[in-house]
């Protein structure tokens, strides 16, 4: 019988991206039809995989030197959609590599993470299609990796992954995208509105994940959520969060009124 986490640390080693995104989804369906085992306690290796597996394009650039994205011509529009679909991209891996990569949570855990994975899956899907249908696909324009190298970073604690992945960037992504929702509402293009209506609506979640197992740790360790996450931000060297935010999606993403407050500060 396949393991859970040992085919979702294949699924991320996997370079293209199409591929990538139909194993997520086969994985999700597969495991809901209970044909996948869960090893909790396996300590698996990445080896040589030289993770993630990503296709030689997009080419990988500082996010200084990716041009801002006009919404007056087709590629400035493509270019935008592009870089939506390069953090779809990495949040599928992101999510793939927090079900592999630590081991002795709750079964809960890797299965809230695999509904990530799939709903990241999807949400690649959407935008690579609609970014088709302009004549542009992925791989088309350089892209910058600050996710990954969060990801990266913190690849030796999970409550640090926890943090600073869901909590942090994925987190950012719920206060930045009703404004590129609404630039896409101001020219009328609708199915690309309603495309990020569906990554808010979903993101909300995900970030509600990182905050059940943020919580969890923290629980566990008898720490303050708030001094903890003061903490690990500053060892691991998480970006200084930059207003404004999405007050009302963070608060559905459970994030507390006291957390909120911090915010403003
Ligand atoms: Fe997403
Ligand atoms: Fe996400």
């Amino acid at each position: 019988m396949i393991e859970l986490r040992q085919a979702a640390l294949e699924i991320l080693a996997v370079t293209d991206a199409q591929v990538k995104v139909s194993q997520a989804f086969q994985l999700f369906d597969q495991y809901q039809r209970q044909l996948i085992e869960l090893d909790v306690a396996a300590v698996l290796n990445d080896l040589d995989l030289g993770l993630p597996g990503r296709p030689l394009k997009p080419k990988l650039v500082l996010p200084k030197m990716v041009p801002k994205r006009r919404m007056d011509t087709p590629e400035g529009r493509a270019g935008l959609l592009h870089s939506l679909a390069h953090i779809e991209f990495n949040a599928m891996n992101l999510a793939l590599d927090a079900i592999w990569r630590f081991s002795d949570m709750p079964k809960e855990y890797y299965e809230d993470w695999l509904k990530v994975a799939k709903e990241e899956a999807y949400h690649f899907s959407l935008v690579n299609a609609h970014m088709q249908s302009s004549g542009f696909s992925y791989g088309d324009f350089p892209a910058h990796n600050s996710l990954w190298e969060m990801v990266e970073r913190t690849t030796d604690s999970v409550i640090a992954r926890m943090a600073l992945v869901p909590r942090t960037m994925e987190a950012r992504g719920l206060d930045a995208v009703p404004a590129i929702r609404d630039r896409f509402k101001q020219i009328k293009e609708t199915r690309a509105v309603e495309i990020l209506e569906i990554i808010l609506h979903d993101e909300i979640g995900h970030v509600l994940i990182g905050n059940r197992w943020f919580n969890f740790l923290c629980d566990a360790d008898n720490l303050s959520p708030i001094a903890a996450y003061r903490e690990l931000a500053e060892k691991y060297s998480a970006p200084i969060l930059k207003g404004p935010f999405n007050l009302e999606a963070r608060k559905q993403a459970g994030f507390t009124v006291e957390e909120l407050n911090l915010l403003g500060a």
